[in-house]
Formats: structure tokens, C-alpha cells, sequence
């Protein structure tokens, strides 16, 4: 054999090896970003360093499909560097970065800008373009750009980008799904929104609760029922982000059991906020779309538990202190920090027994590994796979505090003073450290890559191929064509 080949760069020695179907006791050995060996201490390779994690947990860096980290246009709140650092001390060692900046992510010039801001990130990263109505001749541009996903805003949000109509998304879908790329959703219906804030603003109405009445939870519903049905008859993959009701459930639901393919996220706010939280955090817990009733997030935890819902993500949406706290709730900005706090507080419920270990390891990082095809390469502790490991003491306690956010212009969370149980301790990403013993390891900024997708997946479920928008706009028989074959 030959020594040099089968020298390991890095032994983590004496953990706990965590999967979603079992954890055992191994030792990981690291070579050349990649895990070599899995296994007993004496069937390990030699390593240049080795490293006690005596009874700690071995688990897959969390993979978050949805954080926003602001850079270009909005780094008085966040940037790359910073918001990839949050991940890293979180144990979050690949991010998806949203299309709303300014510019939005939405031709390839402004992807190529995505991607040069990127550049500093302490994780791996994909990053969203946008499908908006007035990009739909750029999607293809990028598709084969290197977009890792598409974003579409049905509702209005921060940024406020003009949701596309029913129309464009539609042409949007058929143009995306034969690339296999995943559409994610934030499937709040704009009309019904513009409405009811309009009216309610009319009336007075100025306090926290004032935005649940205007986007009540049918504009979920109805939203994921349209795009679900969109994405049936297109064949497009598409993602529900941030699942805040019992209700969108339903269409969630149906759409899976005919075969759609569609996933769905929730975030930490809505398992463990509700209504009752208002009175308290005031301004601060306003995000889009809102927290809700407790029985919505009972409803959530039980499709996290069921698989209905597939991941845990964060909509990591850092807005400056002065920006949240606002007495007049519209004025407020939608969001807060949440990658450097999801791992910390799902684990808080795992120490709790609401969720085990196992679980946890697959909506954090299975699911989102295979969902947006990452996986084998990401997602898992297995021989091959990049070394994207958290650490985590499930003995270690913290009390959650804004002031040592690593999101450093964002320094507010509805978590302040939160007890949690289960700290990522080390962070390594592709098998370097960028979070060691709970401290940035500041020289890794820059290391973070964008990921490949390791599958650019045909579509599931090809449909409707011959009644596209773009095959009848080459005219009557083609179209026909198309129809009769
Ligand atoms: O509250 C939110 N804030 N929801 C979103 O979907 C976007 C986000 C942001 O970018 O601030
Ligand atoms: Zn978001």
C-alpha cells in the first residue's frame, strides 16, 4: 500500500456518527476535502492531525435552501462574509442564496455579480435566479449560466419584486422544468394580500396582529394550490418555502400523493412562535409569511414527523435593529437572522424528545441534499462524500443573544434569551475547519464554493411537453404535431 494515498489530512477520533435510519460510534478520517474512512480506531489510516470528539455527535453540516444574504445592494444589513460566517458558527455548511437583492438575480450579468459577492463565503453555496414576468427570455440564459435553482415571489416581500401572473408562470415552468432545476416558491397570493393590507391600513389598523389579518393563511393555501397544479401539468420541480399553516398542508399533500414533484420547508419560527408571542416580541416577530396559531405549528410538526414536510430551513432574512422595531407594524421589515440559530434550536428540541437525532439529520441535510440534487455528494457521512461536518455537544448549553450574532448589522432575534441544548461545536466544510471550538476561523472566508448540481435531473414526470407556449408560438403545425405524437 501506499503510505502517502492512504495518509489521512484529519481523524475526528471517538464520536458518534449520526444518519437518518441509525448512529453509531466511528471514527471519520478526512482526506483531501472528501471522507475517506468511517470505522473502529484501528482500522484507521494514519492522519497528520487527530482530534477528540469523544461523545459528540458526527452530523452532516445542515444544508439551508433559503437564507438571503443581502450582497449586492443591501450590505447595511448583511453581507457574504458575514452571513456565511453566521452559518458557519451554526453548523450549516451549504447555503442557497435568494434572488431578491438589488440588482435582483434575475440575467446572467447579475448572477456573474451574485457570484463575484460569493466569493468571500466561509460555506458552499448555490444561488437562485429569478422567474419574474419580465425575465422569462433570460431563464434559459441562466439555466446554462450555472443558477443552482430558480426563486419565484408569488407574494410581495422584502424587495418588493412584481409577482409574475399566473401566465408567466406558467411559460416560467415549461421553460425550467426540462432542466430538472427545483422552482421555490414563495407562495403568498399578492392580489389578496394588496387587498386586505390596503383596507386594513384604511381602518387604522397599525399593531403586530394587523399583519396576520392580511395575509390570513388561504393566501398560502391558495397559492400552493395554483403552483402545485402548475407544476403537475408542466412537469417543473418546485419547493414551498417557509410552510406557516395546517392549511397549505392540504394542497401540499394531494399534489405529492399524484405525483408531483414538490417538497416543502418550515423554519424554526413557525414550530416554536405562535400567535401568543405577538404581545411580546412586537414588530419583531413580523415575517413573511407571518407566524400563526399554535395549532398551525402543531399541524407543521407533525408533517416535519410524517414527511409531508420534508426540511428544516431558515429564510435567514437579516434587517438592521432600527429597520424591525417600528410601532407602526407596516413599517417594520419582514424577518431576522436564522442560520446561526436553526441547528442550535431544532437540537434544543431533539434534547427535548420532540424530534429525534436521526430525524433531525434528515430534514436538515438529507432531504435538502437529495431534493436539490446535491446528494451523494452533500448530505451524508459516508465514504467519498465531501467532509461537511457538524460537531455538536448535544450536553452543551447556550442562551441564544443577538448581540453575538455573527450577522453583525442584524444583531435582533424573536430567540433573545432562548436556553438551548445542543451546540455545534467545530464546523468543517469540504474538510477544513471554518468553525473550531466556537470561534470563526476568520482565514476561511473565501473558501465556500458553489455547489454543482450532481444531478441536473430530467424531469420526473415530463407532461404536457406539446402544448408549451414556446411550441405553439412556432405555429399551428407544430403544434399539431406535437399533439398527434
Ligand atoms: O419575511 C421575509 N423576509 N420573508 C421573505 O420571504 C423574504 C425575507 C427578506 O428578504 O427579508
Ligand atoms: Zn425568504
Amino acid at each position: 500500500m501506499n503510505d502517502k494515498i492512504f495518509t489521512a489530512d484529519l481523524i475526528l477520533a471517538g464520536g458518534i456518527v449520526v444518519n437518518s435510519r441509525a448512529r453509531f460510534r466511528a471514527d471519520v478520517a478526512i482526506k483531501d476535502g472528501l471522507i475517506l474512512a468511517i470505522g473502529a480506531p484501528d482500522a484507521m489510516p494514519r492522519a497528520r492531525e487527530i482530534i477528540d470528539v469523544a461523545s459528540k455527535y458526527i452530523l452532516p453540516g445542515a444544508i439551508d435552501v433559503h437564507v438571503h444574504f443581502r450582497e449586492p445592494g443591501y450590505t447595511h444589513k448583511e453581507d457574504w462574509r458575514t452571513g456565511s460566517a453566521a452559518a458557519a458558527m451554526g453548523g450549516t455548511t451549504t447555503i442557497f442564496e435568494m434572488p431578491n437583492t438589488d440588482p435582483p438575480t434575475r440575467s446572467v450579468k447579475e448572477l456573474r455579480e451574485k457570484q463575484a459577492a460569493a466569493s468571500k463565503a466561509h460555506v458552499d453555496y448555490g444561488i437562485y435566479g429569478l422567474l419574474a414576468e419580465d425575465n422569462i427570455g433570460e431563464l434559459e440564459g441562466l439555466i446554462t449560466g450555472g443558477v443552482n435553482a430558480f426563486k419565484c415571489f408569488m407574494g410581495n416581500t422584502f424587495g418588493n419584486l412584481p409577482s409574475p401572473s399566473t401566465g408567466a408562470m406558467l411559460e416560467g415552468f415549461e421553460v425550467i422544468a426540462p432542466s430538472g432545476l427545483r422552482i421555490s416558491l414563495h407562495a403568498e397570493t399578492a392580489s389578496i394580500m394588496a387587498w386586505r393590507q390596503e383596507r386594513l391600513m384604511a381602518a387604522g389598523r397599525n399593531d403586530p396582529l394587523a399583519h396576520i389579518a392580511a395575509r390570513p393563511a388561504i393566501v398560502a393555501a391558495e397559492a400552493v394550490a395554483r403552483a402545485a397544479e402548475l407544476a403537475g401539468w408542466t412537469g417543473a420541480r418546485v419547493h414551498v418555502l417557509h410552510i406557516s399553516s395546517a392549511i397549505e398542508l392540504r394542497p401540499l399533500t394531494e399534489a405529492k400523493a399524484r405525483g408531483v414533484d414538490i417538497t416543502g420547508e418550515t423554519c424554526p419560527c413557525y414550530l416554536l412562535l405562535d400567535t401568543r408571542d405577538y404581545a411580546r416580541l412586537g414588530s419583531i416577530i413580523r415575517v413573511n409569511p407571518p407566524v400563526r396559531e399554535h395549532s398551525d405549528s402543531l399541524a407543521i410538526w407533525e408533517a416535519l414527523q410524517t414527511g409531508v414536510v420534508d426540511m428544516i430551513a431558515t429564510d435567514h432574512a437579516p434587517h438592521t435593529p432600527e429597520e424591525k422595531q417600528q410601532d407602526i407594524i407596516w413599517r417594520a421589515d419582514c424577518g431576522f437572522p436564522g442560520v446561526e440559530t436553526q441547528m442550535p434550536l431544532m437540537l434544543n428540541e431533539v434534547a427535548k424528545g420532540r424530534i429525534s437525532l436521526e430525524h433531525y439529520v434528515k430534514i436538515s441535510s438529507e432531504n435538502p441534499a437529495q431534493s436539490f440534487g446535491l446528494w451523494p455528494m452533500k448530505g451524508r457521512i459516508e465514504i467519498g462524500a465531501h467532509a461537511d461536518i457538524a460537531v455538536v455537544d448535544m450536553e452543551r448549553t447556550e442562551v441564544i443573544r443577538a448581540a453575538t450574532l455573527h450577522s453583525v448589522r442584524a444583531r435582533i432575534t424573536p430567540f433573545e434569551g432562548v436556553s438551548v441544548t445542543g451546540i455545534p461545536i467545530h464546523t468543517l466544510v469540504r474538510g477544513r475547519f471554518v468553525q473550531r471550538d466556537r470561534s470563526l476561523i476568520e482565514a476561511t472566508s473565501g473558501w465556500g464554493r458553489q455547489v454543482t448540481n450532481i444531478q441536473r435531473m430530467p424531469q420526473a414526470k415530463p407532461r404536457n411537453t406539446d402544448q408549451t407556449l414556446a411550441a405553439a408560438l412556432q405555429g399551428p403545425f407544430e403544434a399539431l404535431a406535437g399533439t398527434a405524437a
